[in-house]
């Protein structure tokens, strides 16, 4: 098994969100989610990884392991848990755990709006309603008021894709509204959100003196493929997946540019309204009809079932790069692997894609630092480079965390480092 290099210029980092970690009882619409008994799971929210208690000792742990970099989100229904009334308390919070990893050397990269709303936002029915973005923008100009000293990089919203196709195309995410008309209206509102919310944090943050803002947004990315290669209907299928799913998406959040199914509801001018090319990047998906998406029998899986296609990676930085060429961010890359068994192995194939890259790629953030709570699957699926004991919010680094350290130490894989931690390591089928 052969070492290698990274490019000089990435910077390697871990992500998390809040809903994901911080524990205690948050009113939002995914802890609103578990009381309607609408988790595949009876785990709770409130616990979580109890990061909200244990937050110095998590940073401490990033610190010994080298993390250069930590993404994270702040909650909006503890830093707003009424609409109009701010928590000093939890913004508080966030400055002293924000300048904590800053003096242990740990860039942050802050996610505004990662899944949660606060409830309040949600019954008035939340990003389905162009009336509400005022709301959202009242928010992120208070995070950038009270965090903006301390953090450049922003990230405006996760995944928006995921959240209008799992809210309102399906039943399972929070509010479980079954309706394609529902969806387009929901990535309108939000490419609007990220459009203002890019302008107005660059506004506020020149205005405080500073010049080096990044914003972006995180667009969970697929690769697709027809079933069968030589199929000219399935790779219609998979233009139209790849379209519906990411690529309309992206022009609009990236560029202002609304093609159909999505419409300018907003009147945004074209424009660059990003800094970096944030990618969400998990699996690939087989397709015979758009949709329709299906894993095969023969590939490697995760514990969740997902396709494992480190070389994936590839396709979908280079299809965003000819979106919109802007440096890549890679802002959540990770396994789901209980037992540890193949995630030293899965984080080696995957760096070695951006070993050979010439896209210019400066951020890796493997999802997740810590085992979380996984939305729908809550406790039962594990992420982390560290192990979670959920009963007595005991922290273990894995394997797979001594090799990401020994990773960033050395910016790279060495001979020895691939010998000992992955050549004993392979794939569930
Ligand atoms: C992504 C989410 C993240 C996490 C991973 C596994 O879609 O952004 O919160 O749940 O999947």
């Amino acid at each position: 098994m052969k070492g290698y290099r990274l490019p000089k210029r990435l910077m390697l980092g871990a992500a998390t969100a809040a809903a994901q970690i911080e524990g205690g009882d948050v009113n939002h619409n995914w802890r609103d989610w578990e009381r309607k008994g609408r988790l595949h799971v009876k785990d709770s929210f409130t616990r979580a990884a109890d990061h909200w208690n244990r937050w110095k000792e998590d940073i401490d742990i990033m610190a010994a392991m080298g993390i250069e970099t930590y993404r994270f989100s702040v909650e909006w229904a503890r830093i707003e848990p009424v609409a109009g009334v701010f928590s000093r308390e939890a913004i508080e919070h966030y400055r002293e755990e924000i300048r904590y990893m800053k003096e242990l050397g740990i860039r942050p990269c802050l996610t505004l709006h990662h899944f949660t709303n606060p409830m309040w936002f949600e019954r008035r029915g939340g990003f389905l309603y162009p009336r509400n973005a005022g709301a959202f923008l009242r928010f992120v100009g208070v995070c950038v008021q009270n965090f903006g000293d301390l953090v450049s990089d922003f990230v405006t919203i996760n995944e928006p894709n995921v959240y209008a196709y799992m809210g309102y195309a399906g039943q399972d995410f929070p509010p479980g509204d079954n309706n394609l008309l529902s969806v387009q209206r929901v990535l309108e509102v939000m490419a609007g959100c990220h459009i203002r919310a890019y302008e107005k944090i660059h506004r506020m943050r020149e205005a405080m003196g500073f010049y080096d803002t990044k914003v972006g947004f995180a667009l969970h990315m697929r690769a697709f493929a027809p079933l069968s290669p030589m199929s000219r209907f399935e790779s219609g299928s998979v233009n139209l997946s790849r379209w519906g799913f990411q690529d309309c998406v992206a022009r609009a959040f990236l560029l202002g540019e609304f093609r159909l199914p999505l419409r300018n509801i907003g009147g945004f001018k074209r424009g660059v309204y990003c800094d970096f090319l944030g990618i969400n990047y998990y699996t690939r998906n087989h397709v015979i009809l758009p949709g329709n998406d299906l894993t095969r029998a023969q590939d490697p899986k995760n514990d969740y079932g997902w396709e494992i296609y480190p070389q994936g990676l590839l396709d979908v930085m280079q299809e965003l790069y000819k979106i919109c060429p802007k440096p890549i961010w890679i802002l959540e890359s990770g396994v789901c692997d209980e037992n540890d068994d193949f995630r030293s192995l899965f984080i080696y194939d995957q760096l070695s894609v951006l070993s050979q890259t010439d896209l210019p790629v400066e951020r890796y953030y493997y999802w997740s630092i810590l085992d979380n709570f996984e939305w729908l699957d809550g406790e039962s699926k594990r992420f982390g480079l560290v192990h979670v004991d959920y009963e007595t919010g005991e922290r273990t680094v894995k394997k797979s965390g001594q090799f990401y350290r020994e990773l960033i130490e050395n910016h790279g894989v060495t001979e020895d480092m691939a010998l000992r931690y992955v050549s004993g390591e392979k794939y569930h089928q």
